[in-house]
């Protein structure tokens, strides 16, 4: 149906958010869609700390975001605000990399103090960026993601209920827009 590239900016290595993010994905591919995941922490560090537009693994990204029809954006919430990662590699697309776009902010974090954040910091971001579409997102605590010894994830009901039913909105946006843009040629 949809193209949709799946961001997870968190810089941990044992990330509750990235595990959330890729979970979801399964959902995502369930219903119909092409997942390209994509782990911003893999991305070289001389290339995202140095500004290096024209490093591979940039090119790379930037492909990806010129590829996807909708994009899932996952971030730790770190000093009140989105991982200092993501924007690494927010700052280095083009102005525009979400034109035409159908964008899904999710947000782990260990606070409800800071359950806006999505709203609050990363919303205007993403639309100055020219995202068509931002979706209702979610901030996820991160005491309701667990992964078992086996690596399973489970995310507590409520939450669980709640992530599903914005993927789903996502879902559908994705479709809607994707039929507008078919009709219009
Ligand atoms: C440096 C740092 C700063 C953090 N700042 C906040 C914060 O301001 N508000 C909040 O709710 N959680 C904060 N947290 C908690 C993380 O957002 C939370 O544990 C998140 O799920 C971590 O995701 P990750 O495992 O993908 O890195 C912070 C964690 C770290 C390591």
């Amino acid at each position: 149906m949809a193209t949709v590239l799946s961001v997870s900016g968190s810089p941990s290595v044992n990330s509750r958010t990235a595990r959330l993010v890729r979970h979801l994905d399964l959902r995502l591919t369930a219903e119909g869609h092409e997942v390209l995941p994509l782990d911003v922490r893999t991305i070289p560090a001389e290339a995202l700390l140095g500004a290096d537009f024209r490093h591979p693994a940039i090119v790379e990204a930037t492909e990806l975001f010129a590829r996807a029809d909708g994009v899932v954006i996952g971030t730790p919430v770190y000093k009140a605000a989105y991982s200092g990662l993501l924007k690494a590699l927010l700052d280095l697309l083009p102005q525009y990399a979400l034109e035409g776009k159908t964008v899904l902010p999710l947000a782990t974090g260990g606070t409800t103090a800071h359950v806006l954040a999505i709203d609050y910091a990363l919303r205007p971001v993403l639309s100055s960026m020219g995202a068509a579409h931002i979706v209702q997102g979610w901030f996820t605590l991160d005491k309701d993601i667990t992964v078992g010894d086996d690596g399973t994830l489970t995310v507590a009901p409520g939450s669980a209920e709640a992530l599903a039913q914005v993927v789903d909105q996502f879902s559908v946006a994705l479709g809607s827009r994707t039929t507008l843009l078919a009709a219009a040629g």
